[in-house]
């Protein structure tokens, strides 16, 4: 990729970020927690773009960015709960996990292919002006590269993600410095990660403790369960060729049924995953067998496999 652009703060410097991010470009920027590495949540390219950027070996579920709760509520079903929290600190370093809206556009990498998404209202004057300018949501994990400390000034973006990512806003210092709070009220509420709200100031808002354990049924990462991600029929691997009654999904040279990629791009094959397990699981109906032509287990290849082992997992 070429040279990161660092975009001053003001309303140039913004307009020039959202545009960017509405051509489906990846754009850093400040929040009051951390620098975010923000892409459009409902364009599948510009998330697995975010993956690889980041050299996410996994493909965690992202929190989705959202300038008000008006906006938020286009993307997820708030209970009289979630608008109690969002009315007590939104915006600031709250996430909320809430059950997804049925055709709010939200790419399927960016939950993770669950049912429900994380949502954000940041309280950085530039990160709302940004939202608003974008007119979209954004996806924005920490813009770090995977395993690497948290960024809190565009220089320490640079560090990491120079050359990777189309341009930084550069607000300055963030103010929190550690990510926001995740609170789960998709069931009863959970805190899913502590952070820049204490649990005992949310406890007091909703009037009764939170539980903090994962179970094996419900680990507090989504990701931990192996089986997660399974679809409703049975999934081979590393398949060059396909057997009896099943569906074969192909990457470069191996055609398939349907494929990842027909030229073996990993962020094609990425932003495709999701729909692609969907489709195949639909054709090979209940008690059908998918199979997967091999994919390279390099850059998003990893995050590819890691999330097709999951699918090929035993059943519990
Ligand atoms: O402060 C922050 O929250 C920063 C700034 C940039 O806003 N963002 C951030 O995003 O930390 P991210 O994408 O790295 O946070 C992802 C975490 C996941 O590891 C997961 O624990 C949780 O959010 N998460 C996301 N979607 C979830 C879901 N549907 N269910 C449960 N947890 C979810
Ligand atoms: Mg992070």
């Amino acid at each position: 990729m070429d040279r990161t652009e660092t975009l001053p703060a003001d309303d140039a410097g913004i307009a020039r970020a959202a545009a960017l991010l509405r051509e489906g470009r990846l754009v850093a920027f400040p929040t009051e927690t951390v620098y975010g590495l923000g892409g459009d949540a409902t364009d599948d390219r510009a998330v697995a773009r975010i993956f690889e950027a980041k050299g996410r070996p996994r493909f965690n579920p992202l929190i989705v960015h959202l300038p008000g709760l008006e906006e938020a509520e286009v993307v997820a079903v708030f209970d009289h709960r979630a608008r109690a929290v969002a009315g007590a600190f939104w915006p600031g370093p709250l996430t909320l996990v809430l059950p997804l809206r049925e055709g709010a556009g939200i790419s399927p990498l960016v939950t993770a292919g669950l049912p429900t998404v994380a949502i954000r209202v940041p309280a950085h004057p530039v990160a709302r002006a940004l939202l608003r300018a974008a007119g979209r949501p954004v996806a924005a994990p920490s813009a770090n590269p995977s395993g690497r400390v948290s960024p809190t000034r565009a220089a320490h973006v640079l560090d990491g993600l120079a050359g990777r990512i189309a341009a930084v806003v550069d607000g300055g210092a963030c103010a929190v410095g550690v990510e926001s709070t995740i609170l789960g009220l998709d069931g009863e509420p959970r805190l899913l990660r502590p952070g820049g709200i204490p649990a005992e100031a949310l406890e007091a808002a909703l009037g009764q403790p939170l539980t903090t354990g994962g179970s094996a049924a419900k680990p507090n990462a989504p990701g931990q369960l192996a089986s997660h991600y399974a679809p409703g029929a049975m999934v081979r691997l590393n398949a060059r060729a396909a057997e009896t009654g099943e569906i074969l999904v192909g990457f470069g040279p191996v055609k398939g049924d349907l494929t990842l990629s027909p030229g073996g791009d990993l962020v094609e094959a990425a932003a495709n995953l999701f729909h692609i397990l969907r489709e195949a699981d639909a054709l090979a109906g209940p008690q059908g067998r998918i199979a997967f032509a091999p994919i390279p287990g390099h850059g998003l290849g990893r995050a590819i496999n890691d999330r097709l082992s999951r699918a090929a997992a035993p059943r519990g």
